[in-house]
């Protein structure tokens, strides 16, 4: 059973090589991003206070995810393994998550850590849209839709989300380096980190992560 973390700086690509991964190892994918999002939209008193965060770049606060998190690893859906995208994303995230795991037996597989320089992300960033149903990423220039506006997969709108945006990004870029890198120190320590190169072609960098992976 595969338990995997995607670690990596906003726009890294972790959502893109997510849908791969989860479709070819038959594991569930869960971005903590997406559960926000879906929330957001449904006007839960989760979304409507995430929200207040996630626009202004900043991480929504550990009590509210940590929880959640490991509630949702539990249902029956991750009984074959899981793919989680955007979480652990502090120190304190990490520790809770492992803990957690420690008390069911279980320790995380691999954390694939996407690498890719800041000035490449931004371009990725500004131009992405994603579907409102599935959030599937796509890009207006390198990855767009067959048709505009509409999702490949589910037929759902494809929008620009509200913290794509420059000024949100850069906050975003810099939370990233306070926060949640220090988690590539955390997980070298426990022997669980693999890095791959995200300035690939996006077939090339799923290519890489199958090789760490296994076939
Ligand atoms: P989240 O939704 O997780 O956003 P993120 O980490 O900032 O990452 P992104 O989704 O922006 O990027 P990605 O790596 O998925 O890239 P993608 O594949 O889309 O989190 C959003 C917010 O929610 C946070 O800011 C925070 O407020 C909150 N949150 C979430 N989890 C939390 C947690 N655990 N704790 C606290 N708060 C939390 O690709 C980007 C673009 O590049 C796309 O257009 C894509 O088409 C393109 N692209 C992808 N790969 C390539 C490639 N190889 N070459 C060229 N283009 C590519
Ligand atoms: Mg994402
Ligand atoms: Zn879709």
């Amino acid at each position: 059973m595969n338990k995997v973390v995607l670690l990596g700086p906003p726009g890294a690509g972790k959502g893109t090589q997510a849908t791969r991964i989860a479709a070819k190892y038959n594991i569930l994918h869960i971005s903590t991003g997406d559960i926000f999002r879906k929330n957001i939209k449904e006007g839960t008193p989760l979304g409507t206070k995430a929200k207040e965060y996630m626009d202004k770049g900043l991480l929504v606060p550990d009590e509210l995810v940590c929880d959640l998190v490991e509630d949702r690893v539990m249902k029956e859906d991750c009984a074959n393994g899981y793919l989680l995208d955007g979480f652990p994303r502090t120190v304190f995230q990490a520790e809770h998550f492992d803990k957690f795991l420690k008390e069911h037996g279980d320790e995380l597989t691999m954390v694939l850590d996407i690498e890719v320089a800041e000035d490449i992300l931004l371009p990725r960033m500004i131009g992405r849209r994603v579907c409102r149903n599935c959030g599937k990423p796509y890009h207006v220039i390198t990855m767009p839709p067959a048709k505009e506006g509409v999702c490949d997969v589910c037929g759902g709108e494809v929008y620009q989300r509200a913290d794509d945006t420059e000024e949100t990004v850069m906050n975003r870029f810099k939370v990233y380096k306070d926060q949640t890198s220090p988690l590539i120190e955390y997980y070298t320590v426990s022997g669980k980190l693999k890095a791959v190169d995200g300035a690939k072609d996006p077939d090339d960098v799923f290519a890489g992560i199958c090789e760490l992976l296994g076939e």
